[in-house]
């Protein structure tokens, strides 16, 4: 069997965390979603109390998936629309109609997962041996709040690795030649379960910029109107494995906003990842944002991102790069990435396969 430089190549493997597979305006009470996620059929579900649900989507009798025809949620359980057992939020077996028993087996063979809803969106928690969740992903505190719409979101499933998708928190050479832009100030801070860009980057109208198909609008116009020579920062966190929240505040004598974008890829199978990028944004001063640039703000983080995709859905993985002095932590990001995948060790006693190897 092929040796493999880090745990996250090995196929059928799949990083332990939190992984966003829907925003909340996605499932209505009552609703259900068919998902495939880590090689998986799965099923989502929100309750008539508002509570949502994930469990897998096999039925144990005998195979239906609990999601086709329009599913048929039952106050905050989900009954199979093939027979009608129920299955409550966790999985359990709770009603056969046409028993006089549940059998013993039946009871717990349906496979529920630890889900968390907030800030607009809901994580299921992955882990294969079982650990049980850790509560690492931060609130948004303007999610909510009076002056803020909901997300604005893009989803692609693209051919490619997370891995490849994770590298983009400390490359920080891509910016002149994917996003037009110039790096100013950057740094990385890695913490246990999270790694830190904080950069200023400045729109150079020398540099390459990649234009994704299907852009619609004239981007340098649209820069413009943002503020080409506005004061922004913009700190962006991986919270775990696949979930990015990038905070950002633009000042400019033409206007003044505030954004948050999440940005995260949750794994599909081994070769498939599906890749979100969602955005709010608000008026940093009593005058609200005129409606069109916050129509296309979103637009435009979007074409930020999709930059990014036009480089990943082509790209090989590189288990020993060839670097120069000018790049990021690119092993550094690898070796705390690869925590994810190892056995769950006590916090702070996290080993990883590679944690001796030398290098940035
Ligand atoms: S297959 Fe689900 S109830 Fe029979
Ligand atoms: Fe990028």
């Amino acid at each position: 069997m092929k040796k493999y430089k880090y745990a996250f190549l090995e196929p059928g493997r799949y990083a332990r965390g939190w992984h966003i597979v829907l925003f909340s305006s996605e499932l209505q009470v009552g609703e259900v979603k068919q998902l495939h996620y880590f090689g998986q059929d799965i099923v989502a579900y929100r309750g008539e109390s508002g509570t949502v649900a994930i469990l897998d989507a096999h039925c144990p009798h005998l195979g239906a998936n609990l999601g086709s025809g329009e599913g048929r949620v039952r106050g905050d359980n989900i009954a199979c629309p093939f027979h009608g057992w129920t299955f409550n939020a966790t999985g359990q077996c709770v009603e056969i109609p046409y028993a006089t028993s549940i059998p013993d087996k039946a009871v717990n063979a349906l496979k529920g997962w630890p889900v968390l809803e907030k800030n607009g969106f809901i994580a299921l928690w992955y882990a294969t041996d079982g650990e049980d969740p850790e509560y690492y992903l931060p609130d948004i505190p303007e999610w909510g709040q009076p002056g803020w719409g909901d997300w604005v979101f893009y989803r692609s499933r693209i051919r490619a690795k997370p891995c490849d998708v994770i590298e983009n928190i400390v490359d920080i050479a891509h910016f002149p030649h994917v996003h037009g832009g110039l790096v100013e100030s950057w740094e990385n801070r890695f913490d246990e379960r999270s790694v830190t860009q904080l950069s200023t980057v400045k729109r150079d109208p020398n540099a390459n910029m990649i234009i994704p198909p299907g852009v619609v609008f004239d981007l340098e116009e649209a820069r413009k109107e943002a503020g080409n020579d506005a004061d922004a920062w913009g700190d962006a966190t991986y919270h775990g494995p696949s979930i990015m929240y990038y905070e950002t505040e633009s000042t400019s004598p033409q206007m003044n906003f505030k954004s948050w974008w999440v940005n995260c890829h949750t794994v599909v199978n081994d070769n498939e990842v599906d890749l979100c990028s969602a955005v709010m944004v608000s008026s940093l001063t009593d005058d609200p944002l005129p409606a069109e640039f916050a129509q296309l703000y979103p637009e435009m983080a979007h074409v930020a991102f999709s930059q990014d995709v036009e480089i990943w859905k082509d790209k090989v993985y590189r288990e020993e790069p060839i670097l120069c002095d000018g790049d990021g932590p690119v092993n550094k990001l690898r070796r705390w990435y690869e925590q994810f995948y190892l056995p769950h060790i006590k916090s702070g006693q996290q080993k990883t396969r590679t944690e001796n190897r030398a290098g940035p």
